[in-house]
C-alpha cells in the first residue's frame, strides 16, 4: 500500500467514524400511529392514557402535536424501541422538548433510556435504565433537571443543581454524554451546566483518603493559647450577682401575723464581677495544627469509561403527575451534538420564533410567516407574557 493510499484510508475512516447517526427521532406527526411505536407497560392496570395533542396554545397545530399526560394523579409508563447501539467512542445526545401548559405542580417531565432487554409491556419505577434525564417539578422545593447514571448497577444523581424551567412553554432539554467522560446540559439550546462525570457525581471512591496509618502524637500540642499560670484570681473577685435591695423598706402596714414573712426584693449587685477567667499567653509548647497526611486510596480505581453503555434500545416515560397536561415532542438520540442542536433550533426555536412574530405583528400590523392555523386557540396572553419576560 502506498503512503498516498494510506492516507486516503485514514481520512475515510475518519470520515466514517465522524458520520452522524441518529438512532431515534420522534416528532408524532402522523397521526395515531404513534401507537404502533409506543408500547403502554401493563405492569399496573391503572397508567395514564398519553392523547396526542398540541395543546391550549402552539407555532403550528400539527407539528407541535406530541404526547400529553390526560389524568390528573396517575402514574405513566410507555416506552418505545429502537435499533440497540452502544455510545462506545462517540458522544451521545438525549434531546427533547417538555412543555408543561397545566402550571404543573408536581410531576416528572423526564425520560428514561433502558438497555434493549428492557421488557416494555412490564415497565416500571424500578425497572432498570441507564439513564434518567430531564425536568422534575414538585412544589415550590423541587424544581431540578435530574441527570441519573446508571453505574455498575446502581444510579448516581448529580452532585450539582440545575434549576429546570416552571413556566407554561415548550422547552428544549439536551444532554450531551462524551466519551472522554464530559457532559453537558443544555436548556433551549444554551448550556446550563458541564463539567467531568467523575467530578460530578459519585461513580468512583475518592482519589486520596486520610492515612489511616498516620496518628496524630498524643503530645502533640494544637493550642495556639493557655491560661497565664501567674495569672491568679484576686481575693475579693467573688461576689454574689443578685443582693437583697439595700434601699427597700418593711411597709409600714405589713401583717407578720397574717402574710409570710417580708423579704426584700433582689436588685443586681454592682459590685459582681462575672466570672473570673485567667489572662491568656502564647503557648510555648504550640506544634501548629497537625494536618493528617493524605495517601492515594487503594479502593479507588481509575474508569476511562465511565460514559460507555454497551446496549441503549429503549426510550420511556415513567413518571407520576398529580395535574397532567403535559407535552413531550421532539425526541431525538443521536451522536451529534452539532445536529441536535440544529433540529432544536428548527423545532423548539421555530415555535418560539413564531410565538414572537405573532404578537409582533399585532403591535405592528404586519403580515406574518408562520401558519397558525386555528388563531382561535390561540391564547393572546401567552406571546404578551413571553415578551414581557424578554
Ligand atoms: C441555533 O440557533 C442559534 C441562535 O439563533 C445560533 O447561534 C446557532 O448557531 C444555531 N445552531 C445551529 C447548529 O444551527
Ligand atoms: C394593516 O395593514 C393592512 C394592509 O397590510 C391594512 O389594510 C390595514 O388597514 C392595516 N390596519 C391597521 C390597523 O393599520
Amino acid at each position: 500500500m502506498t503512503a498516498l493510499s494510506l492516507l486516503f484510508m485514514a481520512v475515510f475512516i475518519a470520515l466514517i467514524t465522524a458520520e452522524s447517526s441518529v438512532y431515534f427521532r420522534e416528532q408524532f406527526e402522523d397521526g395515531d400511529t404513534w401507537r404502533s411505536r409506543w408500547v403502554e407497560s401493563q405492569h399496573k392496570s391503572d397508567y395514564g392514557k398519553f392523547v396526542l395533542s398540541a395543546g391550549k396554545f402552539y407555532g403550528d397545530a400539527e407539528k407541535d402535536k406530541g404526547l400529553q399526560t390526560s389524568q390528573d394523579a396517575h402514574f405513566y409508563a410507555l416506552s418505545s424501541r429502537f435499533a440497540d447501539f452502544s455510545n462506545k467512542d462517540q458522544p451521545l445526545v438525549i434531546q427533547f422538548t417538555v412543555k408543561h401548559e397545566q402550571s404543573i405542580d408536581c410531576g416528572g417531565g423526564y425520560i428514561k433510556l433502558f438497555p434493549s432487554d428492557l421488557k416494555q409491556e412490564d415497565m416500571h419505577g424500578d425497572s432498570t435504565y441507564n439513564i434518567m434525564f430531564g425536568p422534575d417539578i414538585c412544589g415550590p422545593g423541587t424544581k431540578k433537571v435530574h441527570v441519573i447514571f446508571n453505574y455498575k448497577g446502581k444510579n448516581h444523581l448529580i452532585n450539582k443543581d440545575i434549576r429546570c424551567k416552571d413556566d407554561e412553554y415548550t422547552h428544549l432539554y439536551t444532554l450531551i454524554v462524551n466519551p472522554d467522560n464530559t457532559y453537558e446540559v443544555k436548556i433551549d439550546n444554551k448550556k446550563a451546566e458541564s463539567g467531568s462525570l467523575e467530578e460530578d457525581w459519585d461513580f468512583l471512591p475518592p482519589k486520596k483518603i486520610k492515612d489511616p496509618e498516620a496518628k496524630k502524637p498524643e503530645d502533640w500540642d494544637e493550642r495556639e493559647k493557655i491560661d497565664d499560670p501567674d495569672d491568679k484570681k484576686p481575693e475579693d473577685w467573688d461576689k454574689p450577682e443578685n443582693i437583697p435591695d439595700p434601699d427597700a423598706k418593711k411597709p409600714d402596714d405589713w401583717d407578720d401575723e397574717m402574710d409570710v414573712e417580708w423579704e426584700p426584693p433582689m436588685v443586681t449587685n454592682p459590685e459582681y464581677k462575672g466570672e473570673w477567667k485567667p489572662r491568656q499567653i502564647d503557648n510555648p509548647a504550640y506544634k501548629g495544627k497537625w494536618v493528617h497526611l493524605e495517601i492515594d486510596n487503594p479502593e479507588y480505581i481509575a474508569d476511562n469509561e465511565i460514559y460507555k453503555y454497551d446496549s441503549v434500545g429503549v426510550i420511556g416515560l415513567d413518571l407520576w403527575q398529580v395535574k397532567s397536561g403535559t407535552i413531550f415532542d421532539s425526541f431525538l438520540i443521536t451522536n451529534d451534538p452539532k445536529l441536535a442542536e440544529e433540529v432544536g433550533n428548527e423545532t423548539w426555536g421555530a415555535t418560539k420564533v413564531c410565538f414572537f412574530n405573532y404578537y409582533l405583528s399585532i403591535l405592528n400590523n404586519f403580515s406574518l410567516n408562520c401558519n397558525f392555523d386555528k388563531i382561535s386557540h390561540f391564547d393572546v396572553f401567552v406571546p404578551l407574557r413571553m415578551l414581557r419576560r424578554r
